[in-house]
């Protein structure tokens, strides 16, 4: 938490009231935006290491200078647009990865699995792949 805290001093145009969502939350936010139930723990622990399960967060600049956006922390050199117009595959603006409806970074997240599968996601490779996944019995239907 500190980290984020930090991070949200960093980054001026972040907007840090965003929120934290818990695990069943965010189960509950992928089922409503048509994640398949056969992947939805490898999902969760995507979100978990990649954000945190935060809405809000970006992050600091990659070594290429680009940076990472929301939930999925989807990155703004081929997916979406730092201008206020819509663009890049994902037709979307990066102001609208790091909202709490996560209606479009869902659409995109999806979009980037298709094209590469979960390798797209370093948090994925490093934290999820081939690891103890996250326990989402208790998360109702
Ligand atoms: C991108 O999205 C905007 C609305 O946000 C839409 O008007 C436009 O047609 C879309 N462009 C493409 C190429 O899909
Ligand atoms: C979330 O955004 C999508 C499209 O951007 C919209 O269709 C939907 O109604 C919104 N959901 C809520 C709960 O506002």
């Amino acid at each position: 938490m500190k980290f984020v805290a930090v991070l949200c001093g960093i980054v001026v145009f972040s907007q840090c009231e965003g929120k934290q969502l818990s695990r069943c939350e965010l189960v509950h936010q992928l089922r409503k935006n048509g994640f398949p139930e056969n992947k939805m723990r490898d999902w969760v622990c995507l979100v978990e290491s990649e954000s945190s399960r935060r809405t809000d967060i970006i992050s600091k600049p990659n070594s290429d200078g680009s940076r990472d956006y929301g939930l999925f922390q989807i990155n703004d050199r081929y997916w979406c647009s730092t201008t206020n117009k819509p663009g890049k595959d994902c037709n979307v603006t990066c102001k609208q990865l790091v909202t709490d409806n996560i209606s479009k970074a869902a659409t995109c997240a999806k979009k980037i699995y298709q094209r590469h599968g979960f390798d797209a996601w370093y948090g994925w490779k490093n934290k999820c792949r081939g690891k103890p996944l996250p326990d989402i019995s208790s998360c109702k239907k």
